[in-house]
């Protein structure tokens, strides 16, 4: 035993593309590095936030006497559950009312589309997941670990630096009926670029012509423009007019919870008797892969949503947050005017949310890491939020330098 090597055979894995910039951003030790890479909240101090609503609702359950740390059920806190899915549906949603949501906490977005992947594949079985090209990178994986079959759809047209809306709906137009359509409902990761009313209208009318199911991410509601009912708008838009639905909903970006890991998954059924039965073959695939998910963080999401002034100190933080990255977008666009970087920037300001797809080539982005230190996703991809007032015009040197190095082809 001793002369074998049993994990000998293992190689080492790349570097995730999207955490991987984390970490090489702390290595980095030159005083001007920037982080553009994960998409995590920062101050205009470079500084992680943490919400003066969550410190209250933490303030709160500490010093709750009757709080215990007790095993959770397997679909996780069940007031979380209703005010989680009243948060993304609004009050009054039908759907709501006629109680044919099954809602499950889950481990943020990410380990809700783990379980809805998982779901869908065990009871669903559906021909196949369509994603956006681009989407989220983990989204192709977590559908390809459930064993789904992912195709993609157009959606980025490099011309236009917005949708390919054309490609979009020709793509789902011949997609097999029952094929999940995974879409996001705000803040497009990586594009920053949501559909207009009028397409998400036509998006709509192939799902529903051609049978397929939406699978909504909704990773940043209220950070996108600010207002939780508006970043809701595509999603509340399906659900009112009838679709049955997955939502995976995170609570890491809005309430700037990341660790926490709290998130949930809610599956919108035909009627009560459905959802009650997929409610509980959903707990099972979270018994079998997790058991339950954590408390702390849904104790806090709670505390906050079901308490009228705690929310509204939530949602007057989210909305200067938002503005903050808006602002930001202003001021590097008029540092590209001023240091007249070559093409088109505009859309900078007409992307919305964490991101901006830039249209760096792969080339330039390396130029953007390595002489500029400034840490960004290969794809082109920076996050609004690394940037505030001081290093602002260091990017916009940056990417004049990194354009005129390496002009595109
Ligand atoms: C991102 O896209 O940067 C975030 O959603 C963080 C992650 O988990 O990838």
């Amino acid at each position: 035993m001793e002369d074998l090597n049993v994990f000998g055979h293992i190689k080492l894995a790349p570097p995730d593309p999207i955490l991987g910039t984390a970490e090489a951003f702390k290595k980095d030790s030159h005083a001007d590095k920037v982080n553009l890479g994960v998409g995590a909240y920062r101050t205009d101090e470079a500084k992680p936030y943490v919400f003066k609503a969550v410190k209250e609702a933490e303030k709160r359950i500490l010093a709750d006497p009757t709080l215990n740390k007790e095993y959770l059920p397997m679909r996780g806190l069940d007031s979380f559950n209703s005010l989680s899915r009243e948060l993304l549906l609004g009050k009054g949603c039908e759907a709501i009312t006629e109680n044919r949501i099954a809602s499950i906490q889950c481990i943020s977005g990410t380990g809700s589309l783990r379980v809805g992947a998982e779901f869908l594949k065990v009871h669903v079985n559906p021909p196949a997941v369509y994603v956006s090209s681009p989407t989220w990178g983990n989204h192709l994986s977590i559908f390809k670990k459930a064993g789904c079959i992912v195709r993609e759809y157009p959606y980025w047209k490099p011309e236009t630096r917005g949708i390919d809306i054309e490609g979009m709906l020709n793509t789902l137009n011949s997609a097999p009926i029952g094929a999940i359509v995974l879409l996001h409902v705000c803040a497009h990761n990586p594009t920053g670029v949501d559909p207009t009313p009028q397409q998400w209208d036509q998006i709509q009318r192939v799902i529903n012509h051609k049978k397929l199911i939406p699978y909504f991410d909704s990773a940043y509601q209220g950070f996108a423009s600010g207002d939780l009912d508006r970043d809701a708008y595509a999603v509340r838009k399906f659900v009112n007019e009838g679709s049955q639905c997955l939502v995976s909903q995170s609570f890491a970006k809005n309430m700037g919870l990341y660790g926490e890991r709290i998130g949930a998954l809610h599956i919108v059924c035909k009627n009560k008797i459905t959802a009650e039965h997929v409610l509980s073959q959903a707990e099972i695939v979270v018994r079998q892969m997790y058991s339950n998910p954590p408390l702390h963080g849904a104790l806090i999401a709670s505390v906050i949503l079901a308490d009228p002034v705690l929310t509204q100190s939530w949602k007057t933080e989210l909305k200067a947050i938002s503005e903050r990255i808006i602002q930001m977008r202003i001021r590097l666009l008029e540092e590209l005017i001023k240091l007249k970087v070559p093409g088109d920037w505009t859309h900078i300001t007409s992307q919305i949310g964490m991101f901006s797809y830039t249209g760096l080539t792969p080339q330039q982005c390396e130029n953007m890491i390595n002489k500029w230190h400034c840490y960004m996703l290969k794809n082109g991809r920076i996050s609004m939020s690394g940037i505030n007032s001081k290093n602002v015009s260091y990017v916009a040197r940056a990417i004049k330098h990194s354009v005129d190095h390496s002009p595109k082809l």
